[in-house]
């Protein structure tokens, strides 16, 4: 591991999650045994507006239960286990963070979905994948730890049937700069590379996609934080959030991003990129 990827490794290795996750549970009353995606949803959707975007990215995916594909930075795999629960298809996610591949695992036993969804830990710029062995590609809000575009692009790019499509819901930067830290991806400027829609979209092209889908979702991005508070005192934390995933500075983070997102430095986009089929010229 580079010391760059290290650092970002570190920021999401928050130590003891799954057991803290279930502390969080029983905390708000749950059985481990009955527990539902609904359930978890506080946790495990680590993206701006959480599973209602999720659920619009499926309803776009358009994918079908005969088809297998590839969660890439897929987290704690909340938006993995709704995908395969709302389409049928089978879903492998994979993440540089260990410890959120472990607890995604464990998650997906306890909902008994493990064998349609499974977890790998490993870096998206080295896919442990043969070329074209996913019908589909499946990527929320992982670019910002990536400052090698193209690399990772061209990785999804190979590991993706001819025909099949790249859903991405991705962060990219805007007119204004630099971003006010720490932000829930990134507690400093070393771990976040945000380039411009336009710059991310000719990486896109240049990985060999053809653009579908390029939707500017910013503004609902905007009215999802427009309450976040800058924090004052101690942090008043509910037994179950994204905080355990990142730390408990995350109320500044959140009031971050929504001066990041008023303040014109970064937008929201939801991309749909096709592979060329193989019959194509
Ligand atoms: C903001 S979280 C989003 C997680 C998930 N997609 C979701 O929506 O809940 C970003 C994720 O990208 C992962 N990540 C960052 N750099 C990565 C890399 N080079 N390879 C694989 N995963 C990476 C992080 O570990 C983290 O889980």
């Amino acid at each position: 591991m580079t010391e760059q990827s290290g650092h970002i490794h570190s920021y999401y290795s928050p130590g003891d999650l799954y057991r803290k996750i279930v502390a969080g549970l029983e905390t708000l009353g749950k059985d481990l045994a009955t527990i539902t995606l609904d359930d978890l949803q506080p946790v495990d959707e680590f993206h701006i507006r959480g599973d209602t975007a999720t659920r619009e990215l499926i309803e776009l995916a358009g994918f079908s239960p005969d088809m297998h594909i590839l969660d890439v930075g897929c987290g704690i795999g909340g938006s993995s286990r709704r995908l395969s629960r709302d389409t049928g298809c089978r879903v492998t996610g994979i993440d540089l963070s260990d410890e959120y591949i472990d607890t995604a695992s464990r998650l997906t036993d306890l909902l008994k979905m493990q064998e349609r969804v499974t977890f790998q830990a490993c870096s998206a710029l080295d896919l442990p994948f043969e070329d074209s062995a996913f019908d589909g590609i499946w990527s929320l809000q992982m670019n910002m730890n990536i400052e090698d575009k193209s690399g990772w692009l061209r990785e999804i790019h190979r590991v993706l049937k001819p025909g099949g499509k790249a859903v991405l819901y991705e962060v990219c930067g805007s007119n204004n700069s630099p971003l006010v830290f720490p932000v829930p991806w990134a507690q400093d400027a070393a771990m976040s590379y945000l380039v411009t829609p336009e710059r991310f979209r000719d990486a896109v092209v240049d990985a060999g996609f053809t653009v579908q889908v390029w939707t500017d979702k910013t503004g609902l991005a905007r009215k999802a934080f427009a309450n976040a508070k800058q924090p004052e005192g101690e942090p008043d934390l509910p037994a179950l959030g994204v905080y355990l995933l990142v730390g408990n500075d995350i109320q500044l983070k959140a009031y971050n991003l929504r001066r990041n997102l008023e303040e014109d430095r970064v937008t929201l986009l939801e991309i749909v990129a096709v592979k060329a089929d193989s019959d194509s010229p």
